[in-house]
């Protein structure tokens, strides 16, 4: 299935909603030509919504040989009214525009609202609207401000609705959205994490034949499940490389050597490099140099893993020829969608890896979205600590630490970071928060009660967040209990601190992370 982007945030939400309807969906932007779309043997084909009125200078048009194609179609918001002018119905500008949840009146049920109700409510953004439905066409709702707000062509198989079913607000969205997929195009629920593995693991085995292959994991949950698949598609070919730079949280290092091997059989490396990281960034306190230095450190680390791989594989007469990432959906769309040989991204969860590799790469989840990534991930049993990780940097601790980072500084902030990890997930907030920094402030001292005596310590702060995508995020709002929990054990079990304290800055301004 494919969703033709017209330029609004919408595209990838109607890709995930598609997705969770189990039918696989991918993105291509509207500058594709028909042929090229068509090209891709789409089994259906939606039209987002778009900022652009269709009568603006350069408004993105649809051409109409796209209706000739015998795909079915579906327009939502500006690509409903795109479709409609396209065919021959009226657009224009009735004075009434609507935004948000509208009241929308269905007049026939047809296939798209059949078993919706008659009067619903529906998520609109539109100062345009369908007048008249092109010939053909049954209109199937009505609002205030859309005199049709639903159209189809049952025969041609063509659909669509002025508001927004892929958002949640939409009373009856995602029934909307399967009405389509199953009965307009006659799809069926098939595209399952296991169906995924099966093919992927068919897809790697194919791209990499017998050659040997590395993966650098971090302990994310992006790089395991890569790693996964391509232990499950090719075993033993696959070494992978876990750099321990010590900046990692309490047991982490750990779950990968113990749980993720036991649960994947993979070739595992570990370069326990923490005193060389250390060494480092002995005396800095800069976060800009911080992050440079681990990221030199990390690279070196991993080429001389990486030629050791090299050198003994090549003693035994085999070629090192891949090198596996974990790359998203989410970044290939943002890169501009483009498929065959990509480069290495610079903002990689293990740190940035050198541009001049000369592997190919090997990208089995290019065609998921994180929460399909920890689907596939339960499928092949990784353990449900890794699966359900939030977003760690890449830098891990080390720019956590307001200050120098120092074996002390660490520990100290391992042991606040597990108590306050352990007390979100008893709460069962975990879901709730994107991520909860515990961040240390090695430099700064108050003083504080505790026993019998004056204490001179260090504050910690909690940075619960809760965003959709890491580019912006607004503070958490943990319940008070939780927060009193969380502060008593700190105080009372981390001798070296003696505030708690909680960031309420939501991003922007702030950074999620403080460094
Ligand atoms: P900021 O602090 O920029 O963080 O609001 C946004 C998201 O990115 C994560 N982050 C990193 N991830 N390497 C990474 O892999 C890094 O150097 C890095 N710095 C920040 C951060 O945890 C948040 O999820």
């Amino acid at each position: 299935m494919l969703v033709v982007d017209f330029g609004a945030q919408y595209a990838q939400l109607i890709a995930r909603r598609v997705r969770e309807a189990k039918v696989y969906s991918e993105i291509v932007p509207h500058t594709a030509t028909v042929d090229e779309m068509l090209a891709k043997d789409p089994a259906a084909i939606i039209l987002s919504g778009g900022p652009s009125s269709v009568y603006a200078e350069g408004a993105p048009a649809v051409d109409p040989k796209l209706f000739d194609a015998g795909v079915p179609v579906m327009g939502i918001c500006y690509g409903f009214q795109a479709m409609a002018q396209a065919l021959g119905g009226d657009v224009a500008r009735t004075g009434l525009s609507e935004f948000g949840g509208t009241d929308v009146d269905v007049c026939a049920a047809g296939v798209l609202l059949a078993g919706t109700p008659a009067h619903q409510t529906a998520w609109m953004s539109h100062g345009d609207a369908v007048q008249a439905a092109p010939p053909g066409f049954e209109v199937l709702a009505t609002s205030a401000g859309a005199p049709v707000a639903a159209f189809e062509d049952r025969a041609r198989r063509l659909y669509g609705v002025q508001w927004h079913p892929e958002v949640k607000h939409s009373e009856h969205g995602q029934t909307v959205l399967e009405h389509f997929l199953y009965d307009g195009a006659g799809l069926a629920p098939d595209w399952t994490p296991g169906n995924v593995v099966a093919e992927q693991v068919e897809a790697i085995r194919a791209q990499i034949g017998d050659a040997r292959v590395i993966c650098a994991l971090s302990g994310g949950v992006d790089s395991a499940v890569a790693a996964a698949l391509v232990q499950k598609a090719v075993g033993d070919q696959l070494t992978c490389v876990h750099v321990d730079h010590g900046l990692m949280r309490a047991g982490e290092v750990e779950q990968i050597e113990r749980d993720f091997v036991a649960a994947t059989g993979v070739n595992l490396v570990i370069r326990h490099e923490k005193e060389r990281f250390l060494a480092a960034l002995a005396g800095v306190t800069d976060p800009e140099q911080k992050r440079k230095i681990i990221g030199r450190e990390f690279i070196r680390v991993f080429e001389d893993a990486q030629r050791d791989i090299v050198a003994e594989a090549g003693a035994h007469g085999e070629e090192v020829k891949f090198l596996v990432q974990g790359t998203l959906y989410p970044d290939v769309v943002e890169s501009g969608g483009g498929e065959g040989a990509a480069n290495i991204k610079s903002h990689h969860n293990v740190g940035g890896l050198p541009d001049d590799l000369t592997f190919s790469l090997v990208e089995p989840l290019r065609t998921l979205f994180k929460d399909e990534v920890r689907a596939v991930g339960r499928e092949l049993g990784v353990p449900e600590e890794i699966v359900s990780r939030q977003p760690f940097p890449g830098p891990g601790l080390g720019i956590r630490i307001v200050g120098e980072v120092t074996e002390h500084n660490l520990e100290i902030l391992r042991r606040a970071d597990a108590i306050a990890r352990e007390e979100l997930t008893r709460a069962g907030l975990d879901g709730e928060i994107w991520q909860c920094p515990v961040v240390l402030l090695a430099d700064v001292r108050s003083v504080g009660v505790q026993g019998d005596g004056r204490t001179y310590g260090h504050p910690i702060v909690l940075r619960p967040v809760s965003s959709e995508d890491a580019m912006t995020a607004d503070w958490t709002r943990l319940p008070y209990d939780v927060l009193s929990v969380i502060s008593t054990r700190i105080t009372n079990e981390v001798r070296e601190i003696n505030r708690v304290t909680l960031d309420v800055t939501s991003k922007p301004p702030g950074t999620i992370e403080w460094e």
